[in-house]
């Protein structure tokens, strides 16, 4: 078997239930797609049934056998959060990974259907609450994991308790809120996991990040004239969305991972390659931010873990 970790380093998954957030597109697409190769059974959530039912009609073109279930999921309204794990839970009695891996980017402002500036509410809020949801399935799977994707924009986020949502004195900036948001998904993976720990549970909490990966993630940004000449340049030097995808993978069923751990590609300034441990910055492992934003995460969801 090569160095570098690949696909092929993915082991059998035959047994294992598997929920991909996002799972349409882009670096979730090609999670559900290496999970179900091996045999898992995937659950692949979308906003839109039809561009899932889509997605697994591909799939299943180069795999028959895929055992994909399509379920809607808008991570952008708790009512939708709630739904799903309802039917999840009718319809499943287990579940060993949970991929929180959908996410927007740079969008303008706009709100959640609960009120929340859409980048938090979406990538970590939604999250949050889904996980706190299944929470009692995640402690009865032996051996689960809980896999959060961030973004090396998580080096810019800065949590402003007083202003998480941008409402009042902070200046609303999309790559702003989209940094705080991808540095709230790490605060959350490390105390998941100090939370697993403290409290004997058999799960861990990994964390991981693409680099930059060509998929749909930047399409705000290129709706400015000048992005949108420069989009086929940038675009050329971005690795492949199955390769972006490694390190997520890698964190969701490598036998080896930890809980705690931070997954990225090795390549120059962790922008392309094989799936290696990475570091985030200290902001993402202080304690009484990760510990302060998981009491306000449960005050705004009402989902408390
Ligand atoms: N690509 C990169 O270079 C890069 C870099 C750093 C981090 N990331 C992270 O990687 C993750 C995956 O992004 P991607 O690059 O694969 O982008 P993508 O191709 O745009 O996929 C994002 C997925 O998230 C889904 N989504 C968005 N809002 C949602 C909502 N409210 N409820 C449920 N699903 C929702 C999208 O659904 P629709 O298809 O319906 O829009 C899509 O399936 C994100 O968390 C992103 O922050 C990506």
């Amino acid at each position: 078997m090569s160095k570098e970790w690949t696909t092929t380093n993915i082991p059998g998954l035959s047994g294992k239930t598997m929920i991909v957030t996002g799972g349409n597109s882009g670096l979730g697409y090609e999670s559900v797609k290496a999970f179900a190769l091996k045999g898992a059974k995937v659950i692949l959530a979308c906003r839109n049934l039809e561009k899932g039912i889509k997605a697994k009609s591909e799939m299943l073109d180069s795999n028959p056998e895929g055992d994909i279930d399509v379920m809607k999921l808008d991570l952008a309204d708790l009512a939708s959060v709630r739904l799903f794990v309802e039917e999840y839970k009718q319809n499943n009695s287990r579940l060993d990974v949970l991929l929180n891996n959908a996410g927007i980017m740079a969008t303008p402002y706009f709100k959640t259907k609960d009120g929340f500036e859409a980048q938090l509410g979406t990538n970590h809020l939604g999250h949050f609450a889904l996980t706190g949801l299944l929470m009692d399935m995640i402690k009865s799977t032996p051996g689960s994991r809980v896999v959060n994707v961030s973004s090396m924009a998580h080096k810019s986020g800065k949590m402003d308790f007083n202003d998480l949502m941008f409402e009042k004195d902070r200046k609303f900036k999309p790559m702003r809120a989209y940094g705080q948001s991808k540095l709230a998904n790490l605060l959350f993976t490390y105390e998941l996991q100090r939370y697993f720990e403290a409290n004997n549970i058999d799960s861990i909490a990994v964390a991981a990040h693409p680099g930059g990966s060509n998929t749909r993630l930047a399409s705000h940004l290129e709706e400015k004239p000048v992005m949108r000449m420069l989009s086929p340049v940038v675009r050329g030097m971005m690795q492949s969305a199955a390769m972006g995808a490694l390190p997520q993978i890698r964190a969701a069923v490598d036998p080896d991972v930890k809980g705690g751990e931070y997954y990225g590609p090795k390549g120059f300034a962790e922008m392309f390659g094989s799936p290696v441990l990475v570091k985030s910055i200290p902001a993402a492992h202080n304690i009484d931010d990760a510990k302060r934003f998981w009491s306000v995460s449960e005050e705004l969801t009402g989902v408390s873990i």
